[in-house]
């Protein structure tokens, strides 16, 4: 897939207040479990019907499965290149038609295919404040970088690395005896909020992108 951001065109998420949710992720998941978390009440406006992972071993699929919540699982091993994989994944997604799907601690880029079905749509939790920071070590480069302030942004997916409209952001300090894993515990504290936060948001009351521009609600 390319890597150039390209700039997304006017898109609305629905409004609607059951969303359904799709959730990606490839770790641990503790913050899909923010959102599993929020969804029993309705109030939050939204649902995660589906999870999908790219690793069997993903502990985020415990939390699915202890929420009675269904998972798939697709693993770029099982395909012949990246772009039968993308299509895979976007399959996958499919089946649990979401009106949102959120990556959460998915460690791969979405690739053209994806993105043909699901951008605009299709929002990513990511541990710095953009544009400082993207890829897969934002927490370690941070802290290499001697940056007082980081956080974390959740953004719309574009074909870059990080690289699509700020949809929301936090910020955290750092402190003088933060390692990676002290830092990125607190990030995660503040992602977990502004997800559900936001997502949550979206979900009821819209989401419009307008080049960089992104508006929630009216
Ligand atoms: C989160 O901090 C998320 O922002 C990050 O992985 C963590 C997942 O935590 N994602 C990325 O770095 C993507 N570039 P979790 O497995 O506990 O939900």
């Amino acid at each position: 897939m390319s890597t150039a951001p390209s700039p997304p065109g006017p898109a609305r998420a629905p409004r609607r207040a059951s969303g359904r949710l799709v959730v990606l992720a490839s770790g641990g998941g503790s913050t899909l479990a923010a959102l599993l978390a929020a969804h029993d009440d309705p109030a939050f406006g939204a649902r995660v019907v589906g999870v999908v992972t790219d690793r069997a071993g993903a502990g985020a699929l415990d939390h699915a499965r202890a929420a009675g919540v269904p998972t798939a699982v697709v693993a770029p091993a099982d395909f012949p290149d990246r772009a039968a994989w993308d299509e895979g994944l976007a399959q996958a997604v499919a089946v649990f038609t979401p009106d949102l799907v959120v990556s959460a601690g998915f460690m791969r880029i979405l690739g053209a295919g994806f993105l043909a079905r699901f951008g605009g749509r299709t929002v990513n939790s990511h541990p710095a404040l953009l544009p400082a920071f993207p890829g897969a070590h934002a927490v370690r480069d941070a802290l290499h970088h001697g940056v007082r302030v980081t956080g974390c942004t959740l953004h719309v997916v574009d074909a870059g690395v990080d690289t699509g409209p700020v949809v929301a952001q936090v910020a955290v300090p750092v402190l003088d005896d933060d390692d990676e894993a002290t830092l990125h515990e607190r990030i995660k504290v503040a992602e977990r909020e502004q997800l559900v936060a936001t997502v949550g948001r979206i979900v009821r009351e819209g989401m419009h992108v307008d080049g960089r521009r992104v508006r929630l609600g009216g």
